[in-house]
């Protein structure tokens, strides 16, 4: 064969060979880009499921209504399109556990536009990484052992002194609003130190009530209100905040002894330069929100629960016999005895699980993640429930019926989660124990009490609440 021959066809078959390789590199590249997004319907462009999930949310059958139909559909991870965003919903324990120990690494927490505009943006909610550490740790020094023990007396006298004003001479009462007046209180004086001055409660609930609404802001509507309710308690804040650094600088108080203040130790954070002034007051805020509604619900349906199952209500009253047994008439309560009311905090668990305070939160993907063979594209919504779990015979058994005694036993992490879990796990936690138990305390042994609509609805906007604010007809024991 002639040299030139060789030559060509050595050069058509190292082309051909270049060609092969290119082209099976290529198919490997895209068979390796190509994400297999989880099964679910978008819906119509841009409303996608919304008004679907909002209809069922009001009625508080968002897993009746939403989430089971389609996990019956497609499977525990499925997307959807809600309020503007592509959405993947997860359940399930495994779900819960990878999305929400996997903060700051592949999610982040996602708040509506006017939740972050109203609670501020250095609230702790917005917060990541060493400022979100930093916060936290501020926060969590409250609820060591010293902390405990402060707070106690204190909750139980601002119980005490919430119910000899409101319920004292009354026949009838909303419990559900009595509660919230309350806790708003125990945050505020209890927690941070702060006195509760008139009107203040009314501009924290014009703020609320634009926390979910569009971040619209026209005359009348309800984030004009809440945005002007959040300057004017920014106002008030700061005033409280300035006044606190003052008298702290005066006196060479720079630092916040163990069981004090949140308020002292939020501002000795300022004067050390680790928060800055914005923080402080938005972090405030912020607690104020978490701690409301919440505690305030999740006491309501243990009163719903308890008028249900009178077996219950009798065996936990018998708990509380029994502790003030050792105890004179009008004793103060301590961190001990609250440790003792193991019965009451199932009953309280057991009705969390059923209604829970806060169904699950939004995160949002900060990179492109694999889970169960799907891939949740960067940038879009992952929404994790606590219906998943707590209303699955997977984890429960007898799901849907009340049975306290199920929490003798602990569960598997990232199965029961009324409070979250991971970095994020609420941090109010503690405070929302004591304040349910001691309420619980001083109610049962000080009044009888029955509801006056024990088929009272449940709605959602967007958190849960009795529709008519759960009145009861209280007389006080005899
Ligand atoms: C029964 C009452 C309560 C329930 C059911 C509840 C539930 C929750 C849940 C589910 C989360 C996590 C949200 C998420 O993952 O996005 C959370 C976070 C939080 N909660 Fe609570 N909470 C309650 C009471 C309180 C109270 C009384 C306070 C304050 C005193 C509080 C302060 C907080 C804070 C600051 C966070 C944010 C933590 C962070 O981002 O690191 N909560 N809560």
């Amino acid at each position: 064969m002639d040299k030139e021959l060789v030559h060509v066809l050595l050069g058509l078959f190292s082309t051909l060979a270049s060609t092969t390789v290119f082209v099976i590199c290529l198919k490997l590249s895209n068979d390796r880009n190509k994400k297999k997004l989880p099964p679910g319907n978008m819906g119509f462009p841009w409303i996608g499921e919304t008004l679907e999930f909002y209809k069922a949310q009001k009625g508080n059958r968002l897993f009746e209504e939403f989430i089971q139909p389609r996990i019956r559909k497609y499977g525990k991870v499925f997307k959807t399109h809600l309020m503007g965003s592509p959405t993947v919903i997860v359940s399930g324990a495994n779900a819960n556990r990878f999305i929400l120990s996997n903060e700051f690494k592949m999610v982040v927490s996602s708040w509506p536009a006017s939740s972050v505009q109203l609670m501020g943006k250095n609230s702790i909610m917005e917060k990541q990484g060493e400022s979100h550490r930093c916060l936290r740790g501020l926060i969590s020094a409250t609820f060591g052992d010293v902390g405990l023990e402060t707070l106690v007396p204190k909750v139980f006298n601002s119980i005490l002194s919430h119910l000899g004003q409101k319920w004292n001479d009354r026949e009838e009462i909303s419990l559900y609003r009595s509660t919230k007046a309350m806790t708003f209180t125990i945050v505020l004086e209890c927690l941070l130190g702060i006195n509760v001055k008139a009107g203040m409660l009314e501009t924290f609930e014009k703020i609320l009530e634009g926390v979910f609404a569009p971040a619209i802001r026209f005359p009348g509507s309800k984030f004009s209100r809440a945005t002007k309710a959040r300057l004017e308690i920014h106002r008030m804040i700061v005033e409280v905040v300035r006044e606190e650094r003052q008298q702290m600088e005066a006196c060479g108080r720079l630092q916040e002894r163990e069981g004090g203040m949140l308020l002292s130790r939020l501002v000795a954070g300022l004067i050390w330069g680790e928060i800055s002034e914005e923080e402080v007051v938005d972090n405030i805020v912020l607690l104020v929100f978490a701690a409301h509604d919440t505690t305030s619900f999740a006491i309501a349906m243990t009163f719903k629960m308890l008028s249900q199952h009178p077996n219950c209500h009798a065996l936990l009253l018998q708990e509380h016999v029994d502790l003030m047994r050792d105890k004179r008439p009008g004793e103060i309560l301590t961190l001990d005895d609250v440790k003792k009311m193991k019965y009451t905090w199932q009953v309280t668990r057991e009705s969390m699980r059923l209604f829970p305070p806060i169904f699950g939160s939004f995160r949002k993907a900060i990179v492109d993640i694999e889970f169960e063979g799907f891939t949740i594209p960067k940038g879009w919504k992952v929404l994790w429930t606590t219906y998943g779990t707590h209303y699955s015979a997977d984890y429960f058994q007898d799901p849907l019926s009340f049975n306290p005694s199920r929490f003798e036993e602990p569960f598997p992490p990232y199965v029961f989660l009324p409070f979250g879990g991971g970095p994020r796990v609420c941090a109010g936690y503690q405070l929302a124990k004591l304040t349910t138990l001691i309420f619980v305390h001083l109610v049962v042994t000080r009044y009888d009490w029955s509801l006056l609509y024990p088929d009272e609805k449940i709605t959602m906007d967007p958190l849960p609440f009795p529709s008519h604010g759960m009145p009861i007809k209280i007389s006080p024991k005899m």
